[in-house]
């Protein structure tokens, strides 16, 4: 586990962006897990910049994004469809048909989520899975519980989610219930993980994934579990994480 902790939000976001970039350059065809909220907003301008003045190539990669309301139309601007075409899809060269959402308007949500896992099965994987971090530990949209849920299943939202997101509605009433996200096990299939975390408000869960147990009741916990993941922090993320001091206990 890697763990870097930023000056500010700026360069956390350079620092997420450069991440994605020595993936693409390893591998121009790589396979990527993209998540959506105001996080990874700066690294998404960051790679956007890179396409501008340096030319980035975006032609061969693959996008899953994590996660989708249900029942929001992918043109809705509360839409993650909506959110990537928005922060990313639309400025660089990557080919539409590159770029999988689960379908938010399915009909049957199981099927759905079967279909989307297999396009991540049958596309070799995600290759980096970035990801973003709720105020109670949830990744993706996987919500803290009673179980690790293995693959892309229909998350009933906890109110605390609902509420930090409604700031993306216009008003808490239109913010959906339910939404589609990959799994924990789609997330630690995931060759390497780069997960971003900004302000005080996601300091407790930032600790408690870092230094506290394993435990579904806290999902970010399990990525400790992960061969290759790296943490990048800014703004007081890290201020809850306890110092060990060497020579005490
Ligand atoms: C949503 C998304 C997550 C994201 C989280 C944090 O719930 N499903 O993928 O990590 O919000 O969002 P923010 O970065 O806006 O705090």
């Amino acid at each position: 586990m890697k763990m870097i902790v930023c000056r500010d939000y700026a360069q956390m976001s350079r620092r997420a962006a450069l991440h994605v970039v020595t993936a693409i350059a390893n591998n121009p065809t790589a396979v990527l897990g993209f998540p959506t909220g105001d996080t990874p907003r700066g690294m998404y301008r960051e790679l956007i910049n890179l396409y501008n003045d340096c030319g980035l190539d975006f032609s061969g990669i693959t996008v899953f994004n994590l996660d989708e309301y249900a029942g929001l139309a992918p043109n809705d601007p509360g839409s993650y469809r909506g959110y990537m075409l928005e922060n990313l899809f639309r400025h660089v060269n990557i080919p539409v048909e590159s770029t999988f959402c689960p379908d938010s308007l399915c009909e049957d949500a199981e099927l759905e989520c079967r279909r989307y896992e297999k396009l991540i099965s049958e596309s070799g994987g995600i290759d980096l899975m970035v990801l973003g971090i709720g105020v109670n530990g949830h990744i993706g949209f996987n919500e803290p519980g009673n179980d690790f849920i293995d693959c892309t299943h229909l998350v009933e939202l906890a109110p605390e989610t609902i509420a930090a997101n409604s700031r993306f509605f216009p008003s808490m009433d239109m913010v959906p219930r339910r939404a589609l996200s990959v799994g924990i096990g789609t997330i630690m299939r995931s060759r390497a993980i780069l997960i971003l975390a900004s302000g005080a408000a996601k300091a407790e869960a930032v600790q408690k994934a870092l230094q506290g147990p394993v435990t579904p009741g806290h999902p970010a916990s399990i990525l400790k579990m992960h061969p290759d993941v790296s943490w990048v922090l800014a703004e007081g993320a890290e201020s809850k994480l306890i110092q060990h001091q060497p020579g005490r206990s």
